[in-house]
């Protein structure tokens, strides 16, 4: 397929003037800033991913199979594309599971290479956690239980192992994980029709529709994507069919941070950020998005109405090149938004929908603090085989986090959701107010953060922290705690390594 036809397909990234003048170097491009906005025919449907079947097993589990597999997806025109998924070619089925339930999941690995299945967000044993200490190997299954014991959120689910999770992830393994409360407050909740998963990826492809895994990008950040996928779906519309429509957006990319956004403008009501409801819907026109973060978002559409979800250059507190060269000036179309003609009534979005986190006053001093550069947090590397420290059981703790080299970084939390303290000497912004698991550093910006330790002491097996931004966190960019009865460390600090990484 050449270029022409896939301009017809509406599917190339065009160059702007800078990548042009910067001499036809091709290829290149994708260390330049390109934009979409306007140009992008919107020609394929929103696929939505499916809910995972469940059955009651007889101790009344939620009992989920998952079974990890190579395959085929057809992004484009031309031939389909090698893939990894769950359950079908390319990304995994959307898991739901109410609060107090206890969940199996029966997961099977069918991949030529050791992989992991990590539960993005979720509060349970170390154990289950399925970092990088629980490595399934090819032809090998693995069985994690636990009870869900948090607030509704929108969490998500994907491989973590050690040195390989950006590969494993960009292959196409992830999927959403939504938990539900009982009596929640009146938004739209029909999955697929006004309550819709938006599982946002960056991609490059071949000229033989193969991923491209090169990182062709000079801003160390690993790959940077010219196509933007939905769900796996490239020029992705979706049909409205209701006054408002609840977005579940997740940035499922490896690298990139979106600043979403309507090409026209409007506003819509952030409702949700990474561990459940905010206390109050935000109106705002804009939400910013990195690496594994999630916003629920709530539009609201006039009947035969169109508009486009866009990314817009992030506000990343980058200087010029790296910026630049991390995709950081893109203009990004990502998803039409198509109304019928007549519209079913929604209600109106409810004033009040959660309590906010209070975990600690925002004064208290920090009880650690992580300083983040390229590869390293405090200095030192990811190692498998030492543990960092231990938390105390039950404890609450402040954490201080600075991105200290200048480029991007952001910082996630195993196990626990988080109350933003203070984001540099200021109160949070109010799309921070919320429970969060993961949250962007811009540079030299110190942002305090607090927990709560509740449940699960393992002495053995530790939780992970790192930077999100996948490639930062393959080459090391991650350390790993222990929540212990005493909050302190085992006489020998020594994960259970399986593998000498
Ligand atoms: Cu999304 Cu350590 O993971
Ligand atoms: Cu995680
Ligand atoms: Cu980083």
């Amino acid at each position: 397929m050449n270029r022409r036809a896939l301009l017809k397909a509406g599917l190339v990234a065009v160059p702007t003037a800078a990548a042009v003048t910067a001499g036809g170097v091709g290829r290149w491009w994708a260390g330049i800033d390109i934009t979409t906005a306007g140009r992008i025919r919107f020609v394929n449907r929103l696929a939505v991913p499916p809910l995972a079947r469940s059955e009651r097993d007889a101790e009344g589990r939620r009992v989920f199979d998952l079974r990890a597999a190579p395959g085929r997806h057809r992004f484009r025109p031309g031939r389909p594309t090698p893939t990894w998924g769950i359950n079908g070619p390319h990304l995994a089925p959307t898991l739901r599971a109410a609060r107090g339930e206890t969940v199996l999941v029966r997961f099977r690995n069918d991949l030529p290479e050791t992989t992991t299945l990590h539960w993005h967000g979720m509060h349970l044993p170390a154990a289950m956690d399925g970092g990088p200490h629980q490595p399934v190997e090819p032809g090998a299954t693995w069985s994690p239980t636990w009870t869900v014991d948090q607030p509704a959120a929108t969490l998500w689910y994907h491989p973590h192992p050690h040195g390989r999770t950006a590969a494993h992830v960009y292959r196409g393994v992830a999927g959403m994980f939504i938990l539900d409360e009982p009596d929640p407050p009146a938004l739209p909740h029909r999955y697929g029709v006004d309550d819709v998963p938006v599982i946002v990826r960056d991609i490059n492809l071949t000229d033989g529709n193969r991923l491209d895994e090169r990182e062709r990008s000079q801003g160390g950040v690993g790959i940077v994507g010219e196509h933007v996928t939905v769900n796996g779906t490239l020029a992705p519309y979706l049909p409205v069919t209701t006054q408002r429509i609840r977005l579940r957006l997740l940035n499922a990319s490896a690298s990139r941070i979106y600043r979403f956004g309507f090409a026209s403008g409007r506003s819509f009501a952030l409702v949700g950020t990474d561990g459940g409801l905010l206390a109050a819907p935000h109106p705002t026109t804009r939400v910013q998005l990195s690496p594994a973060e999630r916003a629920e978002i709530v539009v609201t559409m006039r009947p035969g109405e169109q508009d486009v979800l866009r990314g817009l250059p992030p506000d990343a507190g980058l200087n010029f090149w790296d910026r630049r060269l991390t995709g950081g000036d893109d203009i990004l179309d990502i998803l039409q938004l198509r109304a019928a003609p007549r519209l079913d009534p929604s209600p109106p979005v409810p004033d009040r929908l959660a309590e906010p986190p209070r975990v600690a006053a925002p004064g208290t001093p920090p009880d650690r603090t992580f300083r983040l550069a390229k590869y390293t947090i405090n200095g030192r590397p990811m190692d498998m085989n030492r543990i960092d420290f231990a938390v105390a059981h039950g404890g609450t703790e402040v954490w201080e986090v600075t991105a200290i080299d200048g480029t991007p970084h952001n910082f996630h939390v195993h196990d626990v959701q988080f109350q933003v303290l203070s984001v540099g000497k200021k109160p949070p912004p109010p799309h921070l107010r919320g429970w969060k698991d993961t949250i962007h550093t811009p540079p030299n910006v110190p942002i305090r953060i607090a927990m709560r330790f509740r449940g699960h002491p393992d002495p053995t097996n530790p939780y992970m922290f790192h930077c999100h931004i996948l490639n930062h966190e393959d080459r090391g960019l991650m350390g790993q705690f222990v929540v212990t009865p005493e909050g302190r460390l085992p006489r020998s600090a020594a994960a259970p390594s399986h593998h000498g990484h």
